[in-house]
């Protein structure tokens, strides 16, 4: 029952992220697209404390052998492909079409042929039958985009035999163009919910897992360049005519690295 009303409240909570119509209209942006490059294999990603902790697992469980990751919501594969040489199956689910082509051609660049690469188009939980069982079942950046993390989580849950990590942002990911709405146009967007709401939400489940807070890159505000104008400029719907006066106000409001949070348990 506590679940339920927590998943509710996060729902609620979500919600209340909608852009209103009126600037949806008006604004040659669209916030909520995602591009497969940001979410290729970088540097930084091998070295997060999220890659590091599943590399440990895999290490620490070497005997028992891990041989299968689930990854949902996996995107380009960014963090699969950070396990590339120590695992031989994978699954990756995401509902974008356009992510698991990503993920594919990402797999070919890093020569992974000799691997087992598997992708199930479609939403989870729905098509968790078809994912079947892994070892470990990963789902990184994904769930603040759930309306209901109860069954998502349960889904995650039952799909792994060894453990579960979840890497999520601290805040809602957009929570950083904050300032940046309030200034162009006058609206105060959420501060909620948070990753501490979502750990409450797995501890109802009737699960204890770990949780570990940290930044993928260097803390402290980040530079003001062309992709961080275009990110923050798509994030709050401003409109390209307005990237230099965007530029001027990310200078004088510097905008802080984000920070994430590890979330893992094991079976
Ligand atoms: C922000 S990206 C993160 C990609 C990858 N996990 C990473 O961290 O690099 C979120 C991905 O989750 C996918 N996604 C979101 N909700 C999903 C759902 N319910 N089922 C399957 N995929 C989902 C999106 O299509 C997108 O590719």
């Amino acid at each position: 029952m506590r679940s339920h009303q927590l998943c509710s409240t996060w729902r609620d909570e979500l919600s209340k992220w909608a852009i209103p119509e009126s600037i949806i209209e008006t604004s040659k942006q669209l916030p909520w697209k995602l591009s497969p490059k940001k979410f290729a294999p970088t540097e930084a990603r091998k070295t997060s404390l999220t890659a590091t902790r599943i590399s440990e697992f895999i290490h620490q469980n070497s005997e028992g052998g891990i041989n299968t990751i689930l990854d949902v919501g996996c995107g380009a594969g960014g963090l699969s492909i950070c396990f590339a040489d120590d695992i031989q199956c994978f699954i990756g689910v995401d509902e974008s079409e356009e992510m698991l082509a990503a993920f594919r051609a990402n797999w070919a660049t890093e020569n992974l042929e000799s691997k087992n690469l598997r992708t199930i188009i479609g939403n989870w939980p729905d098509v968790a039958p078809l994912a079947g069982q892994a070892d470990l079942a990963i789902c990184a950046n994904v769930l603040f985009n759930v309306a209901d993390p109860c069954e998502f989580i349960t889904a995650l849950d039952r799909a792994a035999k060894r453990a579960v990590f979840i890497e999520v942002h601290e805040n809602h990911p957009h929570h950083v163009a904050n300032p940046v709405w309030k200034h162009f146009w006058g609206l105060d967007r959420p501060d909620s919910p948070t990753a501490r709401d979502l750990v409450a939400i797995i501890e109802s489940l009737g699960i204890s897992p770990q949780s570990e807070r940290f930044f993928r890159d260097p803390e402290g505000p980040r530079e003001v360049d062309d992709e961080l104008v275009f990110s923050i400029g798509q994030r709050a719907c401003i409109n390209p005519g307005d990237f230099d006066r965007l530029r001027d106000f990310l200078i004088e409001n510097p905008i802080r690295r984000p920070e994430y949070r590890l979330i893992w348990w094991k079976k």
